[in-house]
């Protein structure tokens, strides 16, 4: 069920041929193994989550073939520039604001307006990216809770038959994830030490600082969260409210199936009660009705129930985050 891609170039353009299909291809990069999407298919984004098993939808790096392409889907500054110019292609993850045009899905950056982009160096890499021309969302090519591998063998222990194909690339050279730095507000914070030294960053642009920044935070009850979750998610301007059975006069509506009668603005997840499709759509949706709802008069979002499987549990995380109090 899953195929195993040797190196040669006609097997990078098999392999990019899956990926530009909305298929699953676990690629090696210089770090650890990369399990990819079309990063504009949100489909594609939704099956990542899939065939990880990850209860929650955290934001997911894209790669790129250049700096030259990263920097078109978000805005670079000065320290991002010099970066990009020393370390790529590298172990390097910059976090940026998202430009109006990246056609990015929503879901592979958790709704947030910023992105994380990387321009990895293994060859193999760089020509799946090139033949694709596209941007690839690729978290590490594990099972959520497992190691990150770094052979193809390790891929396919925890992933045969969940994703179309791993292209052999050979044990990863640097072994650890890349080191992703936000540049995104004015102080350059280290968000995971990785495969760039600290040392080596703060040599090119000066000091960087430890964990969040506080000012960039979309999420508007981070503090509810548990402290070791090191990214915010963005979380709609409405209050929303789950589970809904029934809608009231100021309330739009988050369908999942045959929309709950009555409502005046509504966002259909999935008429089909899809859970990779919900998946797909799910931040889409939260912005969608944030920008409608207002010149309506609607005050609240109410979500109707998603069962508790699959992809189900990942998307009532969401909205049960967005549900939770507000200070
Ligand atoms: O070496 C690597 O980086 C590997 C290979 C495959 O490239 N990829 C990887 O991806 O480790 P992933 O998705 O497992 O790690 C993403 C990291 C997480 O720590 C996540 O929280 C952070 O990047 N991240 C992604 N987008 C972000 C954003 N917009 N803001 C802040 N952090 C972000
Ligand atoms: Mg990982």
């Amino acid at each position: 069920m899953t195929e195993r891609f040797a190196g040669t170039d006609q097997d990078i353009e098999a392999a990019a041929r899956l990926l530009a299909a909305g298929e699953l291809v676990a690629f090696g990069t210089e770090t650890v193994y990369g399990l990819g999407a079309d990063a504009t298919n949100a489909k594609a984004v939704a099956a990542i989550f899939a065939a990880k098993g990850r209860p929650h939808f955290n934001p997911l790096i894209c790669h790129y073939a250049s700096a030259e392409a990263a920097f078109a889907d978000v805005a670079a500054n000065d320290a991002a520039r010099k970066l990009a110019e020393i370390f790529w292609p590298g172990p390097l993850t910059l976090v940026l604001p998202r430009r109006a045009t990246c056609e990015v899905a929503l879901l592979a950056g958790a709704g947030l307006e910023t992105l994380a982009v990387r321009v990895p160096a293994h060859p193999q890499a760089a020509k799946l990216l090139g033949a694709l021309g596209r941007p690839v969302a690729a978290p590490s090519a594990n099972r959520s809770g497992q190691i990150s591998p770094t052979t193809a063998a390790h891929v396919l222990a925890g992933l045969r038959g969940r994703i179309a194909a791993v292209l052999d690339s050979g044990p990863c050279r640097v072994g650890v994830e890349s080191t992703v730095l936000d540049l995104s507000t004015g102080t350059p914070f280290l968000l995971r030490p990785g495969g760039v030294a600290l040392e080596a960053l703060e040599a090119a642009i000066g000091p960087v600082r430890f964990g969040m920044p506080v000012d960039k935070t979309v999420d508007r009850h981070a503090k509810l969260r548990s402290p070791g979750m090191l990214v915010s998610h963005y979380a709609p301007a409405l209050p929303v409210r789950v589970r809904a059975d029934e809608v009231a006069a100021d309330e739009a509506l988050l369908a999942f199936g045959p929309p709950l009668p009555g409502a005046r603005l509504v966002f259909q997840l999935s008429e089909s009660g899809d859970l990779a499709e919900a998946a797909a759509r799910l931040f889409e949706g939260l912005h969608w009705l944030d920008a409608q709802a207002p010149a309506l008069g609607l005050r609240r979002i109410a979500a109707m129930a998603v069962p508790e499987t699959g992809l189900g549990l990942a998307i009532n995380d969401r909205l049960g985050r967005a549900a939770a109090p507000r200070e």
